[in-house]
């Protein structure tokens, strides 16, 4: 897909990937709902961008709030009108002993990093069919397909969104609607907190540049990619789980010891 005069719906636009996505994307000529509940980076991110080629335009909302949800989704579409591309990025996570989890996070996190996505798919996908040309793109994680413990609850949430990827790509071949799921290992992002940046150096969990992993998202957009798994070993990690997953059991147990440390500090 060329960039270019395309219009294009990303959520968490505020944050460390999102933001880097958007800049990109802006720079190459296309037209960005940028969705975020922090509204004054949006209106920084959006001057910042002023002289660039495309256009940002900000619709500062808290996903997990359906009304104001809906009214964001009704006037980024009616701003920039039919979507070629949406990119469900906003996430959260967690890093605790599931036992310890708080009941209501677990509710919000797989809202908004599941139930959100499929939501906003819903409410554009008449449109983008009506078009018949246009793509998804789902920020998954490698934890959406290699289960970590300590992050239970999140790696739930990615391994539904790279189920409801997969399923929505084989329902809309042949429309003109291409699905990608796209699922960086760590990177380094407010959305990793003190505990978890502990644990990633204790633990030598390799750890991305988001401006890095916003070239591979924007380069997988580009090329209409289906799924991508970013960085390696990672990537062939993820291959191997799904084979040989007692393999991998026997593998991260240690890492999993050191990594309940750091868990249990939350
Ligand atoms: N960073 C990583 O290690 C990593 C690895 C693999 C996959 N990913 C995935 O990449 C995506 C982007 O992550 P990131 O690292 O860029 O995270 P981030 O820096 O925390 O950015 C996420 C953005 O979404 C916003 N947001 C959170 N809840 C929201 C809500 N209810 N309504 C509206 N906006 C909301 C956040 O606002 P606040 O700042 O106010 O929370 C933040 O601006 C996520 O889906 C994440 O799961 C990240």
């Amino acid at each position: 897909m060329k960039l270019n005069d395309k219009t294009i719906l990303i959520t968490g636009a505020a944050g460390g990937i999102g933001m880097r996505v958007t800049q990109r994307l802006v720079r190459a000529g296309a037209k960005v709902a940028m969705l975020d509940r922090n509204g004054d980076a949006l209106e920084k991110i959006r001057l910042e961008l002023a002289d660039a080629p495309g256009e940002a335009r900000a619709f500062p909302v808290d996903l997990l709030d359906r009304e104001s949800r809906d009214e964001a989704l009704r006037q980024a579409q009616q701003a920039c009108g039919t979507f070629d591309l949406v990119i469900n990025n906003a996430g959260m996570l967690s890093f605790r002993p599931f036992a310890e989890e708080d009941p209501v996070l677990l509710e919000r996190m797989i809202q908004l990093n599941l139930a959100t996505p499929m939501l906003i798919i819903r409410a554009l996908l008449p449109d983008m069919l009506e078009k018949g040309q246009g793509r998804i793109v789902n920020i998954g994680s490698t934890f959406g397909s290699i289960g970590f413990g300590w992050f239970a609850a999140y790696s739930a949430s990615k391994a539904g969104l790279r189920g409801l990827s997969e399923a929505l790509r084989r329902e809309l071949g042949g429309s003109g609607i291409g699905v990608s799921y796209i699922a960086p290992r760590a990177v380094r992002t407010p959305l990793n907190g003190d505990r978890v940046m502990r644990m990633a150096e204790a633990t030598g969990m390799n750890m991305d540049d988001p401006e890095w992993v916003a070239d591979q998202i924007v380069a997988a957009i580009e090329k209409g990619r289906k799924e991508v798994y970013l960085g390696f070993p990672e990537s062939l990690f993820v291959r191997i789980n799904a084979l040989l997953p007692r393999l991998v059991d026997l593998a991260v147990a240690g890492q999993m010891r050191v990594m309940g440390k750091f868990a249990r500090e939350g």
